[in-house]
């Protein structure tokens, strides 16, 4: 049960960090160009974008339900702490130092740059690009020390409590099992923001990070340092170094949209093969087409402001089908602010 005192340091935790990232949005937008297509002329998405009172509105909502989660228990009431003030100061000045590369690489349409660094071990192709026009793309470790500036910027500070929600369907499947028996993967884990979520509420609940950037992985170990039971390993989500059926829960957390048509079958096929029979696969990522009224144009605005190349194909995606020909049987879905969470279980 969440007392007063907890809901008044929430809503001011929660409306200070809003207020700091999407004051960095704001900023970074003014010294932006305006956005152009291929061909040179003003981009203007097709379907409608929704206004910013309702971004505001939806954005309330999201952090309603993280409280109300925490009511429920499912979690402890969320802090986010982004470090100490010297830090977060620090994070701010890298973000706008770089952001001028970011904007030259938007105008130019730059998005190989990150080809020129010496790459090493074999990565595909598709991965080798600047994703978001970031500097060093997923590759370096400068990069992944701005990676979550750089989402909560963009998500207007909204991406942990977004991430937050896959804790729900966590929550169910763990019910009345015994944490230590189970296995989590989080593939595709990133610095491993959701992992810290996971071990904070299941510290005894052996996790697998995989994740195919190196320098991510390293920023993820920081991360997660204060907890035991973690494996961090450098892989492709396309053929996991997991046996086959020993994975009880599966979760990957905002990457099937930065994967081409051809590789989410290719990983859904994979994360069917790693879960156990009745095991659950959990998944966050952009809303897509149609799933909440208005907000079509802001995923267009998405794939060319911040270079997302396979997002066109991602919001027409029937991930139901997918899923289904991989093995997962769909249990529903639940739309949280600019995601969603669906939930598949593997046919027992
Ligand atoms: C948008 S980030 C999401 C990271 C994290 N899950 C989060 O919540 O912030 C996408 C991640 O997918 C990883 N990735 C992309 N393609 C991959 C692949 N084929 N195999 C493993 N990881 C991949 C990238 O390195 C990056 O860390």
């Amino acid at each position: 049960m969440v007392s007063p005192l907890q809901k008044a340091l929430f809503t001011a935790r929660q409306g200070a960090r809003v207020a700091w990232f999407y004051s960095h949005y704001l900023a970074a937008q003014k010294r932006q160009a305006p956005l152009k297509t291929k061909t040179g002329e003003a981009f203007r998405p097709q379907e409608a974008t929704p206004d910013r009172a309702v971004l505001m509105r939806d954005l309330a909502g999201l952090f309603e339900r993280d409280l109300k989660n925490a009511d429920q228990d499912i979690y402890a009431v969320p802090v986010d702490h982004d470090g100490s003030l010297v830090s977060i100061l620090a994070k701010s000045r890298a973000f706008f130092s770089d952001l001028s590369m970011v904007n030259q690489r938007r105008e130019k349409r730059d998005v190989h740059e990150v080809r020129e660094l010496e790459i090493k071990g074999d990565l595909p192709g598709y991965f080798t690009q600047n994703f978001h026009f970031q500097t060093g793309g997923y590759l370096t470790e400068d990069s992944a020390k701005l990676y979550d500036m750089q989402v909560e910027v963009l998500f207007t500070g909204a991406a942990n409590a977004m991430r937050r929600q896959a804790l729900v369907p966590l929550a169910e499947y763990m019910k009345d099992k015994d944490q230590r028996r189970l296995r989590l993967l989080d593939v595709a884990c990133g610095t491993g923001r959701f992992l810290r979520f996971v071990k904070k509420t299941y510290p005894r609940l052996p996790v697998i990070g995989l994740d195919l950037s190196q320098s991510y992985l390293y920023e993820a170990e920081s991360h997660l340092k204060q907890y035991s039971g973690i494996k961090l390993l450098t892989a492709n989500a396309e053929a996991m170094p997991v046996a086959d059926g020993s994975q009880d829960i599966i979760t990957a957390i905002f990457l099937f949209h930065e994967l081409p048509p051809e590789i989410r079958k290719i990983v859904a096929t994979d994360i069917a093969r790693c879960l156990k029979p009745d095991g659950r696969f959990i998944f966050v990522d952009s809303i897509q087409n149609g799933d909440a009224e208005g907000y079509d144009g802001l995923l267009e605005l998405f794939e060319a402001g911040f270079h997302e190349p396979y997002m066109s194909s991602y919001v027409r995606e029937d991930f139901i089908k997918m899923f289904a020909n991989a093995g997962l049987e769909y249990k529903g879905h639940s739309r949280a602010f600019l995601s969603k969470v669906m939930v598949f279980d593997k046919v027992g």
